[in-house]
């Protein structure tokens, strides 16, 4: 795997498509989330291969509390589910979890494995996985006012970085969302001001290591960044 300084140090993924995936295959929408997290291993798997340090996963916005009681229960029962059986293999990868987003906003029983399982990763350093969940762009961005206006800081760009709830981390070099929509929906507004913006139309369940390889390969070799300066 290549090792080299344009690897990106931060990939942000919005992960779509899961219930067309499965309305496609005449199949309940859940069962798209649920070969969802399959790619989710893979994925993250692939990451920490590529040395990438920081990978962003969108699994629950602030927007997603609209959908069916239903569908958002299943979210949740999921994503705890799939977590508690993965997270050996995090620690044996040295996979860190950090959550961002409106934690206190969610249900007791993810509240309590968010903290659980931050805690069960806290000694890990290869990769931290920053899952967003209860997350808002707008609403990260309202807050850090907030929190930074109470704090009497200064306000300027490096000091409100340190009022987001991605607080020390690079913002993502690459954002890619899958499922062929090509908008942000709320994700890390304030963060993505230079990122580059991959868009696919294949759903999230069909998104492939081999996929992710190319993105990444045509991100490290062909663009080139000039964070608005001419060269
Ligand atoms: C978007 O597809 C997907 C989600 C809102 C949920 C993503 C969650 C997972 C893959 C599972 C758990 C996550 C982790 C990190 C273990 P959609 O339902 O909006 O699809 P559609 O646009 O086709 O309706």
């Amino acid at each position: 795997m290549p090792k080299n300084s344009s690897v990106p140090g931060h990939v942000a993924i919005i992960m779509d498509g899961n219930g067309r995936w499965a309305q496609s295959r005449n199949l309940p929408r859940i069962e798209g989330h649920k070969a969802g997290v399959k790619v989710v291993k893979i994925i993250t798997q692939t990451s920490a291969e590529f040395g990438i340090k920081y990978l962003t996963l969108y699994a629950f916005s602030t927007e997603n509390w609209k959908r069916d009681k239903t569908e958002v229960d299943f979210l949740f029962n999921l994503f705890v589910d799939a977590v508690t059986n993965y997270l050996a293999e995090l620690v044996e990868n040295s996979v860190k979890l950090n959550f961002i987003g409106n934690i206190s906003g969610l249900p007791y029983f993810v509240r309590k494995f968010v903290d659980y399982s931050i805690n069960k990763t806290s000694k890990c350093n290869r990769m931290t996985l920053n899952v967003a969940l209860n997350y808002g762009g707008r609403e990260e961005i309202i807050n850090a006012v907030r929190k930074i206006c109470k704090s009497g800081a200064n306000v300027d760009e490096k000091s409100f970085e340190d009022f987001l709830y991605t607080e020390g981390q690079p913002d993502p070099d690459l954002i890619i969302r899958t499922g062929g929509e090509k908008r942000l929906s709320n994700f890390l507004l304030y963060q993505s001001f230079y990122s580059e913006l991959f868009f696919t139309n294949t759903y999230w369940p069909d998104f492939s290591k081999e996929e992710y390889i190319a993105i990444l390969n045509d991100f490290m070799g062909k663009r080139q960044r000039r964070f608005g300066g001419v060269k």
